[in-house]
């Protein structure tokens, strides 16, 4: 439970130091269940997520500890050193129904031990979100799968062998990836996800002795090895949260540097919000957002390298505030326009019908009270809270902003932005 206050900002100023990438951090988490050595990542992000799956690595045998002591990562978050020296099955399913990603163990759980026994995942309500590709893949490499009272049991000692996915699910191509670096023989994911956290992922891998190619292709090759050692990581930053603040900019004007941002993973958002009138600079140091979107949007959300469906929430709120008609295209997941019933609340026109949102953008935006019912979400409300006259509330009941944005109300507090977390104090 969070409570954000946000009142009309003034032009953002300043920079801020993007964080590491949760969704490079959570499968680099699961990996270090792949070797019985010593695996640190640096930078870690304080988020819920992150503690949820350490939970569930703990309940796994894994010891995991943070450490301030070392040189301090990026945006000063310490490393999270884990040892995966005992595995076995989860002691605690509970954090699995808590976290889609948690699914991600299943399979370093069953490549590592032969067997592993995990619940259907929860997560966002943003649609159904099934697992049979991560399945398929599991199967495609020689396990036996039976699913029993809502696990998932899989067996059998893996070997090399080839999947086609039917879409390129980020979170199969992971968990297949994973498992295949220490079965017997090469295999061969076929329509692979080629998302920058897929890259970051198998470099990570190889970094520990996998021999994993092709990722950030369409096909990725994995010759498996005998066993894997330890690594010290740093994942890439975070191009969810870098985005999120480049929209708060596009709302609220200003001038801001999204320091150690990787233009190169954020293109399809750059390219829309120049479009929309919004000056970008890539710098050494990172990305420079300067001025307000003035324009109408046109989004498609795609897999990588198209428009990324996490930021659909967040460039929403943007089109909430150009004159015009802006139209959307959700082609990832089925239910997520959620946050439009709350951007109507602070006075957005939009129609949804099905994947498609119209919005016709003004200056009428107000503040009120919203509710976040997803992560994504939360962001875009926040967001908009910047832009709109007045004060928002910002109601998060099940704290999903936390789970993917650290103290989202510092970074943009930072920036000039008057926001204050009313309740509670943020995770430790
Ligand atoms: C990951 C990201 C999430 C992002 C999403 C899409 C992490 C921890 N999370 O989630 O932030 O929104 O990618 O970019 O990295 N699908 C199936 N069967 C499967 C797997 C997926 O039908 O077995 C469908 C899903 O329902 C969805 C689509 O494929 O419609 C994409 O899902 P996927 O790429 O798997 O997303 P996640 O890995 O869960």
């Amino acid at each position: 439970m969070a409570t954000y206050s946000v009142r009309t900002s003034p032009p953002l100023r300043g920079e801020a130091i993007i964080h590491t990438a949760k969704n490079s951090v959570l499968p680099i988490l699961a990996a270090s269940l792949l070797t019985s050595d010593p695996v640190s990542v640096l930078g870690t992000p304080r988020l819920t997520d992150v503690d949820t799956l350490c939970e569930l690595l703990r309940s796994c045998g894994c010891q995991v500890e943070w450490d301030d002591s070392g040189p301090v990562g990026r945006a000063s978050a310490p490393a999270l050193n884990l040892c995966a020296r005992e595995l076995c099955m989860p002691a605690n399913d509970e954090p699995m129904r808590r976290m889609r990603a948690s699914i991600l163990i299943m399979g370093p759980l069953l490549a590592r031990l032969g067997m592993a026994r995990v619940t259907l995942p929860g997560g966002c309500a943003i649609g159904q979100r099934p697992v049979d590709q991560h399945i398929k893949g599991m199967q495609a490499l020689g396990a036996e799968v039976a699913l029993h009272q809502g696990h998932i049991e899989l067996s059998g000692r893996l070997r090399g062998g080839s999947v086609y996915l039917d879409m390129p699910s980020v979170g199969a191509t992971e968990n297949i990836m994973m498992a295949a670096t220490l079965a017997q023989g090469a295999s061969r994911i076929e329509n692979a996800a080629k998302e920058p956290e897929i890259t970051d992922l198998a470099m990570c891998l190889n970094q520990m002795g996998a021999r994993v190619a092709g990722a950030g292709s369409g096909t990725i090759i994995v010759q498996g090895v005998a066993k894997l050692h330890g690594v010290k990581y740093q994942p890439i930053p975070d191009r969810i949260e870098a985005g999120t603040l480049a929209c708060a900019t596009a709302i609220a004007g200003g001038n801001v540097l999204l320091r150690g941002a990787r233009s190169e993973h954020m293109r399809a958002l750059l390219f829309k919000l120049q479009e929309a009138g919004v000056i970008i600079a890539e710098q050494r140091e990172g990305l420079r957002v300067r001025g307000k979107a003035v324009q109408p949007l046109a989004v498609r959300t795609m897999v990588y390298p198209g428009f990324p469906t996490d930021l659909q929430a967040p460039i929403m709120a943007v089109a909430c505030f150009t004159p015009g008609t802006s139209v959307f295209l959700e082609t990832v997941f089925e239910n997520r326009y959620m946050h439009a019933t709350e951007l109507r609340r602070m006075g957005a026109r939009i129609r949804v019908e099905d994947r498609v949102a119209l919005i016709d953008g003004g200056p009428d935006m107000h503040g009120t009270r919203v509710i976040s019912s997803d992560l994504r979400a939360g962001a875009s409300l926040i967001c908009a809270a910047v832009g709109a006259k007045g004060e928002t509330i910002v109601e998060d009941p099940q704290g999903h902003i936390d789970r993917g944005y650290e103290r989202i109300e510092r970074t943009l507090g930072d920036l000039g932005a008057p926001i204050r977390r009313l309740q509670p104090d943020p995770p430790a």
